[in-house]
Order: structure tokens, then C-alpha cells, then sequence
């Protein structure tokens, strides 16, 4: 009996950190598409759909398209905090997010930004 209820504790506890395991997943999975939906609707006009940069909208903002490239250089050395104060509150001719987008979104957006950054360096 006692070697019984020892078994029964021992697959309770390996199944709960397993579905723990596996919730952290699902949840990390979720942060991220809602960070790309959000980057898509929001910020892809400008910075592109991968967030190298729309060359075409940087003609008609008349900046250098480097300044949208948020995988390039510049911006991959920027801390994700500081890049979203420049999403909070603006930039130049980056419109700022404040009453637009939630702390959190602008969080969630700025985490798949710096997943971008990671996954594929600028080739510069
Ligand atoms: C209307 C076009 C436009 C939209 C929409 C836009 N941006 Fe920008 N963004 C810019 C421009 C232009 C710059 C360059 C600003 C400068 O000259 O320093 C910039 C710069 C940035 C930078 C670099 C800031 C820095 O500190 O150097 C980040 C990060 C950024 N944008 C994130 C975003 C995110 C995230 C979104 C969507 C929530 C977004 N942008 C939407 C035009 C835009």
C-alpha cells in the first residue's frame, strides 16, 4: 500500500512538470505571434514586414532607410527598454504608441523586434 501511494506521488509529481513544461511553451508561443500580429498591423508599414526597413516609406518620410531597419547595427545595439520609450513616446518621425498600444503590447511588440534582431543579423 505504502509502495502504492509512493508510485501514485511520484507520476503526479512527473506529470505536473511536464504540463507545466509544456504550458511555458504555449505561453511563449503566444507572446511571441501576438507581438508579430501587432508588429504587422502596426509597425510593418514602416519598418517592413521582417523589420529591415521599407525603403519606400523612408522616401516618402525623407529619412535614411537605415533609421527604419530595426535588424540593423544602430538598432540592434539599443536595450529593449530604450526602445520602448522610443515606441512610447516617439521619435523624430516615429509616431509614438502612448494611448495607442498598452505597456504590454508595446512589450510583447518590441520582444519579437529583438527575436528579429537575433534570428537574422544585417548582412551590413
Ligand atoms: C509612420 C512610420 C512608422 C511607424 C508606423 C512606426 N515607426 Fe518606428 N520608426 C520610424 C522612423 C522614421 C524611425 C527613425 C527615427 C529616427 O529618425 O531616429 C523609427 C525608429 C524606430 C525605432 C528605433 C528607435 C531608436 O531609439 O533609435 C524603433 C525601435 C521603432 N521605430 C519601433 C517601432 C515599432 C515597434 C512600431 C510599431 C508599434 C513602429 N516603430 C512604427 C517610423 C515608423
Amino acid at each position: 500500500m505504502r509502495q502504492h501511494m509512493r508510485e501514485l506521488i511520484g507520476f503526479t509529481a512527473i506529470f505536473v512538470a511536464l504540463s507545466l513544461f509544456l504550458t511555458s511553451f504555449v505561453l511563449a508561443a503566444g507572446d511571441d505571434a501576438a507581438g508579430q500580429k501587432l508588429f504587422e498591423s502596426k509597425c510593418s508599414q514602416c519598418h517592413g514586414k521582417d523589420a529591415k526597413g521599407s525603403t519606400k516609406m523612408a522616401k516618402v518620410l525623407k529619412v535614411d532607410p537605415a533609421a527604419v531597419d530595426l535588424t540593423g547595427e544602430a538598432a540592434s545595439k539599443l536595450k529593449a527598454e530604450e526602445m520602448e520609450l522610443t515606441v512610447t513616446n516617439g521619435k523624430k518621425k516615429m509616431p509614438k504608441f502612448k494611448g495607442k498600444l498598452t505597456a504590454e503590447q508595446i512589450q510583447s511588440v518590441i520582444k519579437f523586434v529583438k527575436s528579429l534582431q537575433g534570428a537574422s543579423p544585417s548582412a551590413k
